[in-house]
């Protein structure tokens, strides 16, 4: 953790650039270490079995003892949890190979650990997320319902709330402090992948849990895959006895790009923020566009974005006038963006979720298949929207070919 030389707390930019650096100054460098071991040498037979047991119950090493193994312990993996869990203002993080392994460890740590395998889940849900609480796979009996509905849904058998905002792909704000309140006793994760620690920190918000797909913002550019969890120190150990007994640690070099990332996370967020406004008023006033879904575009009725976000995010979703025969060839149609699922990014990607990142999710809560999530980057936002333009313009035409031909 960074120190503040001064009486004042540091501004998240300064956190940014300097956390989960502490111990490099004792070790003599300046760029972030990358410690490929995956194994370490024992001190002694004793000491070496303590520290075992200590890490494969989710403690921390002991002291004079060794790292063991690297499915229990990794340096360059530490530095970045505990970078990530200072910028979301939280005791601690534990790291994933993936989003998707992130919240199987969630899942299973809070519901087959305890006993209690009754989830509450508030729809939207990244379609992965709902796939996996849906599917049973993990022995678990889920809710589906609004955010209104948790504290009706919570049964003495609720081992976990899970909820996203914004929410994928329609970018549905959901009130944080309220679903808390309706949870009560029991833990609630925020999906917090949209909006990053920059722009919003659930656990300010009274949620045990804040979790990211660090594969999109965190990351930056497309190059890793990787989950964290921001929580307390005690859901931590929890999850971390979950990862070094099922394995879906992250690789020491993912977590060097991950920390290496985080520096420039605030400048990302805020361009990218700004080009999506720019595309988003653009894309208001145009005839083949049917409806907009961004942050406060409704202005805000109910408080949500003034009170537990700090910006809008750079993800928007559009309904193309044309339905899902529009939307297919829009998405064909782009140059700069590219057609790829993920979001997050430098540059900037184009997806259909009712198609792909959502076609695991039953029928009635699919996204519209006339709608089309653009993650905006770092491109310049007149080039973003000439591009739009091109692409609005080849289905405009052939429209015309085919009412013709008609
Ligand atoms: C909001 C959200 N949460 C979780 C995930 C899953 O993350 P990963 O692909 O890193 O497993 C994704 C992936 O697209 C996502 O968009």
């Amino acid at each position: 953790m960074p120190h503040s030389p001064f009486d004042t707390p540091l501004h998240p930019d300064t956190i940014a650039v300097h956390s989960g650096r502490g111990d490099l100054q004792d070790l003599g460098v300046h760029a972030l270490p990358i410690d490929l071991s995956t194994t370490n040498p024992l001190p002694d037979i004793e000491r070496g079995g303590d520290s075992y047991e200590a890490m494969a119950t989710g403690g921390r090493p002991i002291a004079d003892g060794s790292l063991v193994y690297q499915r229990l312990w990794n340096p360059t993996v530490a530095r970045f949890e505990d970078a990530l869990a200072e910028m979301e203002h939280a005791e601690a993080a534990v790291a994933f190979s993936s989003g998707m392994a992130a919240m199987t460890a969630v899942i299973l740590a809070m519901t087959a650990a305890t006993g209690k395998h009754h989830v509450v889940a508030v729809r939207p849900l990244y379609g992965g997320t709902d796939h996996l609480l849906g599917s049973g796979l993990l022995g678990t009996e889920v809710t589906f319902c609004h955010a209104s509905e948790v504290g009706v849904s919570i049964r003495p058998d609720t081992g976990l709330v899970v909820m996203e905002t914004p929410a994928n792909p329609t970018l549905d704000l959901v009130d944080i402090a309220a679903v808390v309140a309706g949870a009560g006793d029991v833990p609630v994760v925020v999906d917090n992948t949209f909006a990053t620690p920059i722009l919003q920190n659930p656990l300010d918000h009274g949620t045990a849990m804040s979790l990211h797909s660090a594969t999109k913002y965190l990351g930056g550019h497309g190059d890793v895959i990787a989950g964290v969890v921001a929580c307390s120190e005690e859901i931590a150990e929890a999850l971390r006895r979950v990862r070094a007994v099922t394995g879906g640690l992250l690789h020491p070099l993912g977590a060097y790009l991950l920390h290496r990332g985080l520096t420039t996370l605030p400048v990302r967020i805020r361009q990218q923020q700004e080009n999506a406004q720019q595309v988003v008023q653009w894309l208001i006033d145009r005839p083949e566009v049917d409806e907009v879904f961004f942050p406060g575009l409704d202005g805000d009725p109910q408080g949500i974005l003034e009170r537990q976000m700090r910006g809008t995010g750079a993800m928007i979703a559009m309904r193309m006038r044309g339905g899902y025969a529009a939307a297919s060839r829009v998405a064909s149609a782009v140059n700069l963006f590219t057609h790829a699922v993920s979001l997050g990014g430098v540059d900037s990607l184009i997806q259909h979720p009712a198609a792909l990142t959502h076609r695991p999710v039953p029928a009635d809560a699919r996204p519209d298949a006339a709608v089309l999530r653009l993650s905006i980057g770092l491109e310049n936002a007149g080039d973003l929207i000439a591009d739009l333009a091109r692409a609005f313009a080849v289905v405009g035409s052939l429209q015309e070919t085919e009412s013709q031909r008609i």
